[in-house]
């Protein structure tokens, strides 16, 4: 949710951790802070709001120093205020603390440090942190020690202590912390994101990691204080990844850059011949393989949407009963899982608080654990036994796009994998893996749709307050999907439904002008959805429609047809997206809104 970044080197450390914040920015943004370690004494700026309110007050009142740590926040504890800022300090100035995540015994250490006379200064679970800090004895890594079993919750925090000016001491359980190994100089932040520009050497630590980072070491060590080994990961994502090129915003670059992603995603799964799948079994052996039965697909958002897709992929390629779940929900009930059941974490980010709890849960259950990710090195990925990697590159926007159809076409290549593990291999495979290599083709083709259709599609959902998305089959989850990015960058509220159960009861929505967006490619389902849409007119609502091929019946009840290009069915929800996509993409542009770092919402929620 939040950003965290710290440094210890030779450079001026403002520019760096403001870099480094720049580039964490997505992940929260309603305040930002810095801490700066000068010759005797630690120097703090806050600012409520943007980090370029962060940046003004860095230049009016300029610190120095060559260690610190930075923090954009997304609110939890306290509002976005600069007293809630981060970083907090203990009372004597002697700590400063950035922090991600939540202290869940936040209430009974308030109160306890409020009854030792403890002077708080904010609202926030962190300043609770630094208070413990500053109240334990020894070196920076000796008092973060002392206070790991105090803390309950989830956590990533990154310390600096004003008698070490050349020590940042991150440690974390949950949120993620990725330490960058540079030359003469060393890093930790909340993602690698924030250090491809300076290396691409890095350590994931693990839960209950403590590091300690000088310029020229690093050591880790467990919560006893024993050192540990991390594995040195060299990354392969390179910095102008994480750049707009050219684009107005991340957003928009990443709709465009849908058909590479797509592209890298299959072939990277794909046999020599390009004919067949090369997924060897998942990772799993064929003795734990023999045993499946069925297959549970959890996530947030809008990869539980790619999952929704999923399940109609995977039931229809293997005859796996095949259920979806929101994560949230799947953590809290009592799921039927065992060694019989293949529990897939779909998940961008990789640290989704609640995927992630869904598939430790998964893995004690005993089932055969995957992920479908796009961050290799993150918790999910290092949760499960079975990983696909989305190759979607960094996605910085808040709105996901080449995230979610790279996790669409991943869990089609999936779906192949098990075909081929349980015998089922036949023309289809072939058809479908030669479907999957031409659809970055048909992508592209999505992406050219006329200017001036969506200047007419704009008109028509900028000026409502409300909208509604419908789908059928395999595509109603795309309706859910395409409702969901307008309401995150436009604000306006729009629903999305299976179209056939409009009559049971939005229908009472409909009146004169309200704008109904319908996903109608041909297919089995089309003359339902078009009976569907006449409903919608005979209402006098306006309907744009996304249409595939010949708009057949279509041009009679849709007022707006943006066109996509006929793939295979199961392909169809990749394609059909995309016009969703950039509709919400230029109606949050018309209403003047920050189509990268919306309201309210952060990249990556690492909460529960
Ligand atoms: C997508 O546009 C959203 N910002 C959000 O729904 C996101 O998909 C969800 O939070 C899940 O994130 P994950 O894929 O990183 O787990």
């Amino acid at each position: 949710m939040c950003g965290i970044i710290g440094y210890v080197g030779a450079d001026e450390v403002v520019p760096v951790l403001l870099d480094g914040l720049r580039r964490l920015e997505y992940r929260g943004y309603d305040s930002a802070g810095m801490a700066v370690m000068g010759a005797d004494e630690i120097g703090i700026l806050r600012a409520a709001g943007k980090l370029k309110n962060l940046e003004q007050k860095a230049y009016h009142e300029p610190l120095h120093g060559t260690a610190g740590v930075g923090h954009t926040r997304w609110a939890t504890h306290g509002a976005p205020t600069e007293a809630n800022a981060h970083p907090q300090t203990d009372a004597e100035g002697l700590v400063a603390v950035v922090h991600n995540g939540i202290v869940e015994n936040y209430v009974s250490l308030r109160k306890e440090l409020q009854e030792a006379g403890v002077d708080l200064q904010s609202d926030t679970d962190t300043e609770l942190i630094a208070q413990l800090l500053g109240r334990e004895k020894g070196t920076l890594t000796e008092r973060v020690l002392g206070i790991l079993p105090r803390l309950e919750g989830q956590y990533a925090v990154v310390a600096v202590y004003r008698t070490e000016p050349d020590v940042v001491v991150a440690f974390r359980n949950g949120p993620p912390l990725v330490v960058g190994f540079g030359e003469g100089e060393n890093m930790v932040a909340s993602d690698i994101t924030a250090l491809l520009h300076r290396t691409r050497r890095v350590v994931f630590l693990e839960n209950g990691d403590v590091a300690e980072v000088r310029a020229d070491s690093v050591r880790i060590l467990d919560p006893s204080g024993l050192e540990v080994e991390r594995p040195v990961e060299t990354l392969d994502w390179d910095a102008a990844r994480v750049e707009k090129g050219g684009y107005r915003h991340f957003m928009l670059k990443e709709i465009f850059e849908q058909p590479d992603a797509i592209r890298n995603t299959v072939l990277a799964y794909l046999d020599a011949e390009r004919r067949g799948v090369n997924l060897d079994g998942l990772g799993f052996s064929a003795e734990e393989l023999s045993g499946l039965r069925r297959v549970h697909l959890v996530a947030c958002g809008t990869s539980w949407h790619a999952c929704l897709v999923g399940k109609f992929v995977i039931e229809e390629l293997t005859g796996l009963p095949t259920e979806v779940d929101y994560a949230s929900e799947y953590r809290y009930r009592q799921p039927l899982i065992g060694g019989d059941v293949l529990v897939v974490g779909v998940t961008q980010s990789g640290e989704t608080a609640d995927t992630l709890a869904a598939m430790e849960m998964a893995r004690e259950g005993g089932a055969l654990l995957a992920t479908v990710c796009n961050s290799r090195g993150s918790s999910s990925w290092r949760l499960a036994t079975s990983r696909m990697l989305t190759q979607a590159g960094p996605e910085i926007g808040v709105a996901s796009t080449k995230a979610f159809t790279t996790q669409l076409v991943a869990l089609v290549l999936m779906a192949l994998a098990l075909r081929s593990v349980r015998g089922l291999t036949d023309a289809t495979d072939v058809e479908l893996v030669a479907e999957l290599q031409r659809l970055p083709l048909a992508v592209e083709q999505a992406l050219a749709i006329d200017p001036e259709l969506y200047r007419d599609g704009t008109e028509m959902l900028a000026d409502a307050t409300d909208s509604l998305y419908l789908g059928r089959g395999i595509l109603y989850p795309i309706a859910l999907e395409g409702a969901l990015k307008l309401k995150e960058i436009s604000y306006l509220h729009a629903e999305g439904y299976p179209a056939g159960e409009m009559k049971h009861g939005p229908i009472a929505l409909l009146q004169e002008g309200f704008p109904v967006v319908a996903v109608a490619p041909e297919g089995a389902t089309r003359e339902k959805l078009i009976g569907n849409l006449m409903e919608v007119r005979a209402r006098g609502a306006a309907v744009l429609a996304v249409s595939d091929g010949d708009a057949g019946g279509l041009d009679h009840v849709a007022d707006l047809v943006l066109p996509v290009p006929r793939v295979h069915p199961l392909l169809q929800p990749v394609v059909a997206v995309v016009p969703l996509q950039l509709l919400a993409y230029h109606v949050a542009v018309e209403l003047g809104n920050d189509v990268d770092q919306p309201r309210n919402l952060a990249k990556s929620v690492t909460v529960e």
